[in-house]
């Protein structure tokens, strides 16, 4: 058996520069604060930093509006700090994946200018267009309730252009082989700066037949192939985690039943049915959810999770199961999005229970695949409702009691860091917690330490003991 792919007994930390810490007093994280906390991510124990978006943005959704894929945005600093950071990275054994966010583009990227300004150029099919309104325009919101539509009407084109997500975010033509070229060859320009694989975001809308007279989009599932082989042969090492919720029955489509597609998919079912069976106390759910994804190839992973920089999405638990849930850890609307998903942080839905966040955790890096966990929690950090959609649960880390928690010098951060009640940096902050042996803090790198001594949790088989009823 191969014992060394490296993603099988990791520790992915979720993070992103913009809130994590400001070198320059300018109320932005930016990569020279971020270097100068490696050392902290060192001493926690994470052996990986998910990177969220960082290239140039109009930044209208938390990056995944890219306007340059080929550059950093200045308000983080430059491609010369970016590779000091991975090199500081490396130098502590720490790797580095970053998101690939390819199924569009901002509206403001000059290849999108540049299509609806010309019809004749070569970037015009590079997007998705029709000349009237498509009949299907109001069906396949991702974000129901704050999106209306899927094609929006660009009066300089004088044709309307497809958007799975936000209007601003225009969907790339990647059936086009220009664009998938293109897409090659940025996944081999931040190789070369020392990455070591993607979060692929939306893959199957990636990988999904688009355009207005597509009735039922189909997945084309060999260009995930396509854009594993190049990975594998630029370098060997370097994979790709798959952002795709998707049902059980097409796991195997996406990881290819010889392994030679996605190395790594978050699995968004047990996450859904995990926050099921803790809001019913009952492990059926659960169980059923680790069943039906036990199916994969032997080189490939499971990225476990319990919270992310989005929603909770609940979107595939029955009604019942969904309102169990909601009432459970976010019973008012304001803690709900979408009709379908919570935007909290963990702890607040848990109480700030210790017990319960114990517990959490426990099966986060227990439970068959690799954990991903998110900054802050492992301090425990709460959310902030004012803000937002999902901004609620991405405002900055809380380093110490200083004000805005030590991470700006700024009086006004970019981002408020959350101040007051108890969640409030005043308490929950990592130097605090540094000093004392029992607090969440380091409780979370000795959780690192067992997963890291135990591989046999990334890498074994798994079977459910039936429990005793002791009650
Ligand atoms: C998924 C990302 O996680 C989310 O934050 C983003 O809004 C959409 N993809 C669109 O890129
Ligand atoms: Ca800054």
């Amino acid at each position: 058996m191969i014992d060394d792919l490296w993603y099988k007994n990791a520790v992915i930390y979720c993070l992103s520069v913009g809130t994590y810490m400001d070198s320059n007093g300018d109320g932005i994280g930016d990569f020279k604060g971020l270097m100068r906390r490696l050392d902290y991510l060192h001493g926690l124990g994470i052996t990986a930093i998910w990177l969220m978006p960082f290239q140039v943005s109009p930044n209208r959704d938390d990056g995944y509006d890219v306007s340059d894929y080929y550059g950093v945005d200045p308000r983080y600093g430059t491609l010369g700090d970016f590779v000091e950071f991975t090199h500081g990275a490396k130098q502590r054994g720490i790797r580095v994946l970053i998101d690939l966010v390819v199924n569009h583009t901002s509206n403001q990227h000059p290849w999108f200018k540049e299509a609806r300004r010309d019809p004749n150029s070569k970037y015009r099919d590079w997007y998705i267009w029709s000349k009237k309104k498509p009949p299907r325009a109001n069906q396949g919101m991702v974000f129901p309730g704050v999106q209306k539509s899927t094609w929006s009407h660009d009066p300089e084109a004088k044709a309307w252009y497809f958007h799975r997500f936000y209007d601003f975010q225009p969907d790339l033509n990647t059936s086009n082989p220009e664009v998938q070229a293109e897409i090659l060859k940025i996944m081999g320009f931040w190789i070369q700066l020392g990455v070591s694989g993607f979060r692929m975001d939306a893959v199957p809308f990636v990988i999904s037949t688009k355009g207005a007279n597509v009735r039922k989009p189909e997945e084309q599932y060999d260009m995930l192939r396509f854009f594993r082989e190049f990975l594998q042969w630029r370098q060997g090492d370097c994979i790709v985690l798959a952002e795709a919720n998707v049902l059980p029955e097409t796991d195997m489509e996406y990881f290819g039943k010889d392994g030679e597609r996605m190395h790594m998919m978050f699995n968004f079912q047990v996450n859904q049915n995990l926050f099921a069976a803790l809001a019913s106390a009952d492990t059926r759910p659960l169980i059923k959810a680790m069943k039906a994804t036990k199916p994969r190839p032997a080189t490939a992973q499971w990225g476990v999770f319990l919270r992310n920089h989005d929603e909770l999405d609940l979107g595939r638990l029955s009604n019942q199961q969904r309102e169990q849930v909601f009432a459970a850890f976010a019973p008012t609307p304001d803690m709900q999005l979408y009709n379908r998903g919570i935007r909290r942080r963990l702890a607040p839905m848990l109480d700030g229970d210790r017990r319960r966040l114990e517990l959490a955790y426990s099966l986060l890096f227990t439970l068959p695949g690799t954990p991903v966990i998110r900054y802050g929690d492992e301090l425990g950090m709460g959310d902030d409702l004012k803000l937002p959609e999902r901004n609620c649960a991405r405002t900055p880390m809380q380093w110490s009691n200083e004000p805005h928690g030590g991470f700006t010098q700024s009086d006004k951060p970019h981002v408020p860091v959350i101040s007051g009640g108890p969640y409030g940096y005043e308490h929950i902050n990592a130097a605090i917690q540094r000093r004392h042996p029992d607090s969440l803090l380091n409780w979370t790198e000795r959780i690192i330490r067992m997963r890291k001594e135990v591989p046999e949790v990334g890498w074994g088989d798994f079977a459910i003991i039936p429990r005793l009823h002791v009650y």
